[in-house]
């Protein structure tokens, strides 16, 4: 069996330990402490926030918000949610505090139950409010602590303009719920809660999530290999230089590694054929992305993959054909924000995914 996956949650032995962080952000859960945990896309936050849970024992659910439509769904899904952490005698006597009534269908076999509020008679704001409160009538019943997780969090200004105010108002008087959001657009992130103005201000610890430390991601790709007898000593230093630590690209390029290997011991040509075959296998992705940008874009993009100017200097426009380097200062912080550069202190500008860029260059050639 491939010893590395890449795209969902991973956990047990496809998941680094992450000792460090599962620890403080234990310690942080167990005293109450609201979190914002942040990264951006693709490091491995839900993976983490499974695992935290998992250890602390705590009752708990995950809302994500990238699914979520409107405030009607987002009622439906938090009512469910919060009323399965609640034993299954008890779900009428909590449905009576609710002043708009949902419909309830139940599964026999598991005791699953799935909630949807009438779109006809609804009254948003109290079906919402009530919904918003039910997780601490709920927990102070049980006399229980609750984690509430609330993914992708950032999603929640497409859901409803006024949504943040009005969770804001009823989470801030819970004293048995501990709220963890996790976010991957550092930039709206910071808005929400940097932002004195904001509704969010100040309300959770912030975490940064880092991508996993070289030794630590070193031993997890030989021990990995090895379990299928494979000994990876020699190139897993190129791995990372590779894919620069980052999670999902790690996984991804060693899933493929093994998928192509013949061998017992791996040598560095492998490399290139995997990232080879990744780069074809993702051709109309790729190429989507590409066409998705305008110009000035692909400018600035070609001009940092080939990584000789920075971005914002006069030789770089002069080579790339830009019109001034304000215009590419802007272009790149849109490209920032939208996750396809990446940019972290002191360090260079670069492409987000490091397979897109091997494409870009390869289709110059
Ligand atoms: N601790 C980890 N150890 C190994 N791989 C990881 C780890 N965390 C994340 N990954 C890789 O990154 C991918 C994305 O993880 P995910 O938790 O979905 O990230 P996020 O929620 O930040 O977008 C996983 O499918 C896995 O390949
Ligand atoms: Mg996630």
């Amino acid at each position: 069996m491939n010893p590395f996956r890449f795209g969902n949650v991973v956990s047990g032995e496809y998941f680094t330990n992450r000792k460090k962080e599962i620890k403080e952000m234990l310690s942080e859960l167990k005293a109450g402490q609201h979190i914002v945990l942040m990264s951006p896309r693709r490091y491995g936050k839900t993976s983490l926030m499974n695992e935290v849970m998992k250890a602390s024992g705590i009752k708990w659910f995950r809302i994500n918000m990238e699914l979520i439509a409107d405030e009607v769904d987002l009622a439906n899904y938090y009512v469910r949610d919060a009323l399965s952490l609640s034993k299954f005698e008890k779900i009428k006597h909590y449905l009576k505090n609710l002043k708009v009534q949902p419909y309830i269908q139940i599964q026999p076999k598991t005791n699953g139950i799935s909630v949807s509020f009438d779109t006809e008679r609804r009254n948003i704001s109290t079906l919402l409010l009530d919904s918003l409160q039910l997780p601490e009538t709920i927990a102070k019943s049980i006399k229980k602590r609750i984690v509430i997780v609330f993914d992708e969090f950032q999603e929640i200004r497409r859901i409803s303009p006024n949504l943040e105010k009005k969770m804001r108002g009823i989470f801030q008087y819970h004293q048995n719920i501990t709220y963890v959001f996790i976010g991957s657009q550092e930039s709206m992130i910071r808005e929400i809660f940097q932002n004195k103005n904001n509704p969010f201000y100040k309300f959770g610890r912030h975490i940064t999530l880092h991508k996993i430390p070289e030794p630590e991601f070193s031993d997890f790709i030989i021990k990995r290999f090895s379990s299928q007898k494979i000994d990876a000593d020699k190139i897993v230093k190129d791995i990372l230089k590779f894919t620069n630590c980052h999670p999902y690209y790690t996984q991804q390029l060693c899933h493929e590694i093994y998928i192509l290997n013949e061998e017992n011991i791996l040598t560095r040509h492998i490399i290139d054929k995997a990232v080879d075959q990744i780069t074809t296998e993702h051709h109309a992705d790729y190429s989507r992305w590409w066409n998705s940008l305008t110009n000035t874009e692909r400018k600035v993009i070609i001009g940092i993959a080939s990584g000789d100017y920075s971005p914002t200097s006069q030789e770089f426009i002069r080579k790339y054909g830009i019109k001034s380097t304000s215009t590419s200062g802007s272009v790149v912080g849109k490209l920032v924000a939208l996750g396809t550069l990446v940019k972290k202190n002191g360090d260079k500008i670069k492409i987000e995914d490091p397979f897109w860029k091997v494409w870009i260059l390869k289709n110059r050639d």
